[in-house]
Formats: C-alpha cells, structure tokens, sequence
C-alpha cells in the first residue's frame, strides 16, 4: 500500500522561511557543494571577535585509513556564546522580550525572565563562578531541575569559557558520580530538591552521596552552589514551604535557614542567592576560538561506560540556530515549546542554544504532562498560546491513552508545528497527534538526531516537505546521509541499510571528552570514510528516509538510550547473580523496554525477592528510567560453542516467538525451549 503524504498547510508554506521543495533542494545542494560559501553566510548573523578566513573555514577527515579523525569549523575565528544570544539580542531591541516563560511542577508556580533579566543574571552568576576559582577550560557540573537557573548556570559557563557537563537530574547518585569523575568537574551546581509530580525528590543528598564517591576516588569537587528552590514552590499538599504561594522571581524569598533536611558542608556548600547578592551584573565575555570546547554531554556507551561527547563553539552555535530556525520555523512572534529536559541533548539545542540564538520566546517546563491531571500539555499549550509543540513519541503515547475529551477540553489552534524526537513514531501516534493535537493543519516534524549529531540530520522542514507518518524524510543542511550493507557497499536507490554520514555539519560532534581513541573506534572505524550512526534506516522509492532503530547493542527506552552492557553489568554485580544477558522488547508506551535474563549462582534462589533486589539495584545505579520491565529466570543461556550470547533467540523469548530460527549453532539447543517454558505469563 503506498503511504499516504500529507501536503503541508499552504498557510503555512506562504510564510515559511523554506517553502517548496525545490528550495529545499536548492539549498541542500549548495550546502553540500560549496559548505564554505553556505555556512558562512548564515555565520554573518553572528558575532565574531577575530574572523575565519575562506581556505580555512573547513577541513576534516573522517577516513581513519588517512589518519586521525578530525572536524573543524571556523578556524581562526573567535566568539562567545552568551554574547550572541544575549547582548546582541539586547542590544538589537529584544531586551524586554521574554526568553523563558517558566512553568513549574505545580499550575500555581510561574514566572518569566526578559533577555535583558537573562542577561544580567548570567554575567552574575559569571562572576559567581569566577569568585570559586572557575577559569577558561574548567569543568562545571550541573544537575538540575528544568528551572530557570539551569540556562542561566549552562550560559554563565560560556561566558567565562568554562565547560558544563549537565547531567540529568534524574540520574543516580553513582551514575552523576561517574559523569563528575570522568570530567574531573570543579564546580557542582544543583537545587535542595524538586518536585516531580507528587513526588519529593532532595537532589541536594544524591550530590553529597556523589561527591563523596568521587572523592573516595581521588578526586574533590571544589564547591557546590545550591539554588534554593523547595521554598518557593507550592508543593503538591498546596502550600509552599514558606507559606509564600503562587508567582515568584527568580531570586526567590528563601534564606536558606529553613530547609528540610538538606546536608550541608560550609567549606565546600553555598546557597545560589548568596552568592549572587554581590555579584556584579556585568561580565566581559571570554573570546573563544572556534573549535574550543563548549560543553560535554554524556551518552550511553555500548561497553557500558558512558560516552563524553564533546562539543565546540563555533560550528555548534551556527548548527543549533540554523536547525532551530528552519525546522520550527520560528517567527518572532511565536511561542516555542520543547518539553525535552536540558539534562539531554534536544534540551541542550532545542530548549537552550537554538531558541536563544533566534531571540525566541520559549516555554521552560519543570513538571510532567501527568500532573497535577493527565491534561498539563493542552493546557499549556493553551495558556502561552503556543506555536511550535516539540515532544517524544512516548509521551504522545502515554497521552493517547487517556482519550480524546481531556485534548478537546483546550483551545490548541495557536499550534502551527509539531515536532517528534527521540526515536521512531509509529503511524498511529503519528496520526493522533496530526489530526487531534494539530487538528489537521500543522506540519509535523519528525526529526531524526543524536547527542553525537548536536542538532537535526535528517527531518522534514515544515512548510516544504510533504510528510509521511513515521518517515523522517531529508537530510538537513549540510548533511549527506548514505545506506550501507553489512560489507560497507553503498546501497543506492530503495534499500535499507547502516545509516552514516560522509562529511561533517558544522554542529557535529569533534570528540569523546579525553578519549579520542574512543571516539574513532565507535563512529569510524566499521566504515572508514563515513560516521556510523548505530541506526539502521531504510529509504523508499520516493527517496524518503525511515529510521530503523539501533543496530548496535543500545536499546531506547522512553527516548532514552542505554546499552545493554550497562544494564548487564550492574545486574552481574549482584551476589546471587551468575551472569545476566538483557534485551530490548516493544513496549506500547516507552516504545522498547528492558527485558532481563539472570542466571543465579549455584545454590541461590531466583524469587520475588531477587527479581526486587535487581530492579532496586538498576535504579539506584543508572536511574529509575532504566528499571527493568521483566526479569525472567535463565537456569542457562543460548550460547554458540565459542561462549557467545545469540540475543537474536533471547529477542524472540522475549516476545514469546517461538519461530526462533536456526539454533544448531548453539552449544546446548535445549536450553531455547527450558527458556521459553520459563517466560513469565503476562
Ligand atoms: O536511535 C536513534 C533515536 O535516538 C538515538 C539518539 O539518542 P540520543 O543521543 O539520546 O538523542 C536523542 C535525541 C536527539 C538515535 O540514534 N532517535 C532519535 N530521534 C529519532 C530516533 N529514531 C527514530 N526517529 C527519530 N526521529
């Protein structure tokens, strides 16, 4: 059956910055063909303190038969992030537009920053960080809440030249410990706690436990500043813990005295709004080369250790605001919404550097869409009027089931583009959210990227491409995806294959954070000349591009993406445990879900209470995302004769399969069926 195309809006198209086809194409070939002349057209919107010269704007090599890798942008020329999102905003007449309005857990907690507001507070908060000792290069860690602090302590960073490692706060304590210790981070930024629906969770404790692991491991986090954010917002009983209700500053009304039960060390521990009382409220910026680290952001590894990718200044900041400015289509009257947190990286680009970048006015959410009812994102979207709507897959999955009446309770007309991210839309979730959610005339973009990525490769441009449900469709500007078969031979035509990238963007990654060996042997070397992905893609005879899924070992749970061997690991660290083999099965909802198979040592049980004690243990060391769904019982696993794991027969148990295929490798076929007799019923 061919896939139905839905033509965009022709409202839309007029106005659109990208309207045909055959614009799109245009330009995607001069940005293929001449990258120099493309890029640095758009880099005259920005400011630059020393200039680039033509011949070295940029150069790569991506082919490890020709030696190292490497990418690079702009050589030469030198700038400051925060100057061209903030002071150049300002100083072209946006300083009284709003930048974030904030939306807290809570309906009765909000509040709004103006650039000139956002500005100020992140040269404060600059000098801050200056009076504890940050310089140029230094890394600062931050895990926090989506409030507004959090963009404000990611751009202080840039202000000063100094690196931020945002971890998400919804990590463990061992996991942000792993993160601060890879980076050796200086400085840790966080909150007392937060609310996430109903829940109380003190983010403050997990640090102190975080920072005392690191230290056990040689290494001390200098000092860790403390928004004190508990005290300002209402909490889910209805009062705030100073009896303060509803809208707040963002300095707050807090002293700090009267928390509950935060640890507290003086020499190393201080509150935010201390700090900041004397801080000046001008900062000179630091004059950052080109290819100087910007911040690091980390991603799941397939060995299990998290990956430390690294991006740069110059070709980010291009990268993130051209993507930004294309794909939502952003006019300046707009109301932007990423529902992301900054703790990943569609946070990063899409809540933080792109939006800014375009002055744009954005919605900062700090609550999820079930709280306090099961209608928190219609009725945002309601109340800021907003245009662009950009989510996951598995919310708008976990949103659908409610039903249709709680959407149709909301006036949603002022949407005009709807974004996906995260991993591949089914057609249905697809199809919900066109006709109900953008009641049959927005665009939906369905963009496909990676943290490697730093902004998006492959997606529609809303008032260009005609829009297949589940198809992420063209490469962006600048990219030149390609489909390989297993032995690394081009496919050409319709064929689906290993997706990669033959040359750089300017927003791609340039490394993993001290460790560039790493670097080349996970994205280069399968097939020298191209950056694999890990995805697979498939592309049609219209030329359109389907992503896969992951052909590696990683799994996406919720749009989170773990591996397998990091689950495996922390599971075989259990003393009843003899080994431990985890696959991904579909889920309605999360779209895969972790699926365990433990073997116990001789003489151990496997109960209620080990299934428990595992779980307990995959959220106290990665973080409750990453819980298991199932763990089922494996006296013995299919292995071939040489001792490899065959998850191919382990996904086909999981899904209870029983056309399992050819098993005469295996070293004991028996064990298929004894695992299949074993599988949990429902
Ligand atoms: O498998 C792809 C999936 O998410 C992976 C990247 O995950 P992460 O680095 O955490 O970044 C997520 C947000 C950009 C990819 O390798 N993925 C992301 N977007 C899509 C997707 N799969 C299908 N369709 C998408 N639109």
């Amino acid at each position: 059956m061919a896939d139905r195309i839905y033509y965009p809006n022709a409202e839309l198209a007029n106005n659109a910055y990208c309207n045909s086809m055959q614009q799109y194409k245009d330009m995607h070939e001069k940005s293929i063909k001449n990258p120099e002349l493309f890029w640095s057209e758009i880099a005259k919107q920005f400011y630059w303190e020393s200039q680039t010269s033509n011949d070295k704007f940029f150069s790569y090599n991506f082919d490890l038969n020709q030696g190292d890798v490497f990418i690079k942008w702009m050589e030469g020329a030198s700038t400051n992030l925060s100057f061209n999102l903030l002071d150049k905003n300002v100083k072209c007449g946006n300083g009284d537009k709003i930048a974030f309005y904030w939306e807290g857990n809570d309906p009765e907690d909000y509040s709004r920053l103006t650039y000139r507001k956002l500005l100020e507070e992140t040269c404060r908060f600059a000098n801050v960080l200056k009076s504890k000792g940050v310089q140029k290069g230094d890394r600062v860690a931050i895990y926090m809440p989506m409030i507004l602090e959090l963009p404000i302590a990611m751009l202080a960073c840039t202000r000063i030249g100094a690196v931020h490692s945002v971890v998400f706060a919804g990590y463990s304590s061992d996991a942000l410990a792993e993160r601060m210790m890879d980076s050796k981070a200086k400085v840790l930024i966080t909150t007392d706690g937060v609310w996430r629906g109903s829940k109380l969770l003190i983010l403050k404790a997990i640090c102190d436990d975080a920072m005392k692991k690191v230290k056990e491991k040689s290494h001390e986090v200098e000092s860790c500043i403390v928004v004190s954010h508990l005290r300002r917002v209402t909490s889910p009983q209805g009062s705030t813990l100073d009896g303060e209700k509803g809208k707040h500053g963002i300095n707050g009304s807090s002293n700090g005295n009267n928390e509950p039960n935060i640890p507290w060390d003086e020499d190393r521990d201080c509150w935010w709004h201390e700090e900041m009382e004397d801080a000046e409220a001008s900062c000179y910026p630091a004059w950052m080369a080109a290819e100087d680290p910007l911040f690091i952001l980390y991603t799941s590894g397939s060995t299990g250790k998290p990956k430390g990718v690294l991006h740069t200044t110059a070709g980010y900041l291009i990268y993130a605001a051209t993507t930004f400015k294309y794909v939502f289509d952003y006019k300046p009257n707009d109301i932007y919404w990423c529902t992301a947190d900054i703790g990943w990286i569609t946070g990063h680009t899409y809540v933080v550097y792109g939006p800014l970048a375009n002055g744009a006015t954005s919605v900062l959410f700090e609550g999820t869409p079930f709280y306090p009812e099961n209608d928190r994102f219609w009725k945002v979207i309601d109340k800021f009027k907003v245009t662009q709507f950009y989510t996951a897959p598995t919310a708008i999955r976990s949103l659908m089931k409610f039903g249709d009446d709680l959407v149709k309770k909301y006036d949603l007309s002022s949407l005009k583009v709807l974004g996906s991210v995260g991993e591949p839309i089914n057609s249905e979730a697809w199809l919900w959210f066109y006709n109900l959610i953008g009641h049959g005339k927005c665009s939906i973009v369905d963009t496909f990227w990676q943290t490697e990525t730093g902004g998006h490769v492959i997606t529609p441009l809303p008032g260009a491409t005609p829009m297949k449900p589940g198809s992420a469709s063209f490469p962006f500007f600048g990219v030149r995806p390609e489909l390989l078969d297993e032995d690394g031979k081009l496919i050409e035509g319709e064929g689906e294959g290993y997706l990669v990238f033959r040359q750089p963007w300017p927003g791609m990654m340039r490394s993993l954070y001290n460790n560039h060996e790493r670097f080349q042997t996970t994205y280069f070397d399968k097939f020298r000349g191209f950056y694999c992905t890990g995805d697979g893609a498939r592309r049609d005879s219209d030329g359109y591009l389907w992503i896969t899924g992951r052909i590696d070992d990683m799994l996406n749970v919720s749009g989170h993406l773990m591996s397998t061997a990091e689950v495996e690991s922390v599971l075989a660290e259990h003393p009843s445990v003899a080994e431990a083999a985890v696959v991904s099965k579909p889920h309605p909802v999360k779209g895969q879900c972790l699926y365990c198979f433990i073997t116990p040592n001789e003489g151990k049980t496997f109960d209620k209470t080990l299934q428990d004690e595992l779980k307990k243990k995959v959220r106290e060391k990665i973080g409750p995302f990453a819980q298991p769904d199932i763990i089922q019982h494996a006296p013995g696993l299919p292995k071939t004769r040489s001792g490899k794991i065959m998850r191919r027969i382990l996904r086909k148990i999981a899904i209870g399969d029983k056309n399992v295929g050819d098993t005469s490798t295996l070293a004991d076929e028996s064990i298929v069926d004894l695992l299949f007799q074993l599988r949990p019923q429902n």
